[in-house]
This record gives structure tokens, C-alpha cells and sequence, in this order.
């Protein structure tokens, strides 16, 4: 079993306080709330044998929801929060470019795939539909270009993917604490305050 050091444990305090709080609303969900889908992505992340960086990179991806002062439902105003942006800025204090860039990238990722494969878009739920035309819709061929010079594309490509599928409210619903061996595997030592 993986032990937090004095260094790590309030990594885990902080992240647990608020996915047992603001997670606990929607934040522009409608099936299940943030919560939920931040476990729900961890455990396909898990299922689907992807590296412990990209399982905390799936429970965290949209913790820039959480950590904003723009409501909980800002897309339905017209407004993109930018919670990939802001949720990737301010892990940065706890991990490494491994969980950081695949989250700053899961938009663009959804974009680029609503771009290259004609049956993705389809396949989006109301919530991501809604909010894809604020951030951008479709890429033009030079943004394809320029996401493909990504050196984190891939693991946005398999957090994007999950993303989609982890707003099941009948799908598995691990509790949070069961990700905690990722979260201290990857969380860089010395940088949480
Ligand atoms: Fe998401």
C-alpha cells in the first residue's frame, strides 16, 4: 500500500476536501454531478490499463470547474469557463506535466475529434454539445496541425474518450479515497504548500 509522506498528505487533504464539497454540484453536468464523473473517469482510466499519471489526470480533469467563481453552470450564459486552463494552472503545484498537459489539452482533444472522425460528434452527450460551440467547435486544418505538434495529445485523445463515457448515472461509482495510490505516485514531492 503507497503512504503519504508529510510532503503529500495535504496534497490528498486538499484534493479530497473539495471533491467532497463543490464536486458534490453539477458544474454544466446534467446526468450525474462532478463528483461522480471524476470517479467514474478514474476507474475507466484504471480498467483501460492507462498510467497512474493519466488516472489522476481523468479524476482531476475537471477540477477547473470547482476551483472558479463563474457559477456552476456558466456555458448556459454564453460563457467557456477555460476549466481546462484553469484546472491544469493550478495543479501545477501538486503534478507534473503528465497530469497537467493531457487536462490543459481534453478540450482541444474534443475538438480535434469532432474534426477527424465524422461519427465523434455524434456521439457527444447535450452537456458537451452545448459547450463545445464556446470553445471553438470544429478545428480549422491548421489547428489540427498545431494539436498534432502536442507532445501530451494521446493521453488528452484517451481522457477526452473517457470524458464521454464516464457521465453514466448508472455506471460505477468508486469513492474517491480508492484513487489515492495514483494521486501519491504521481504527486510531486516538496511542491504542495
Ligand atoms: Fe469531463
Amino acid at each position: 500500500m503507497t503512504t503519504a509522506t508529510s510532503d503529500q498528505q495535504p496534497t490528498l487533504d486538499t484534493l479530497t476536501s473539495i471533491y467532497d464539497g463543490r464536486a458534490t454540484g453539477q458544474y454544466g453536468l446534467t446526468l450525474i454531478n462532478q463528483r461522480a464523473h471524476a470517479v467514474q473517469s478514474a476507474y475507466h482510466a484504471r480498467a483501460q490499463g492507462l498510467p497512474a499519471s493519466l488516472v489522476v489526470a481523468a479524476l482531476l480533469h475537471d477540477i477547473g470547474h470547482m476551483v472558479h467563481d463563474l457559477g456552476d453552470h456558466p456555458a448556459a450564459l454564453g460563457t467557456d469557463d477555460q476549466h481546462e486552463n484553469i484546472g491544469a494552472d493550478w495543479l501545477k503545484r501538486y503534478f507534473g506535466p503528465g497530469v497537467t498537459e493531457p487536462i490543459r489539452l481534453h478540450v482541444a482533444a474534443k475538438r480535434y475529434l469532432c474534426t477527424v472522425e465524422p461519427d465523434y460528434f455524434e456521439k457527444l452527450s447535450d452537456d458537451s454539445i452545448e459547450s463545445l460551440s464556446l470553445q471553438g467547435g470544429r478545428m480549422t486544418e491548421k489547428e489540427v496541425a498545431a494539436f498534432m505538434q502536442e507532445p501530451y495529445r494521446e493521453g488528452a485523445v484517451a481522457l477526452r474518450r473517457i470524458d464521454e463515457l464516464a457521465k453514466d448515472p448508472n455506471g460505477p461509482m468508486p469513492q474517491f479515497g480508492e484513487f489515492a495510490p495514483e494521486i501519491l505516485q504521481t504527486a510531486v514531492l516538496g511542491v504542495a504548500p
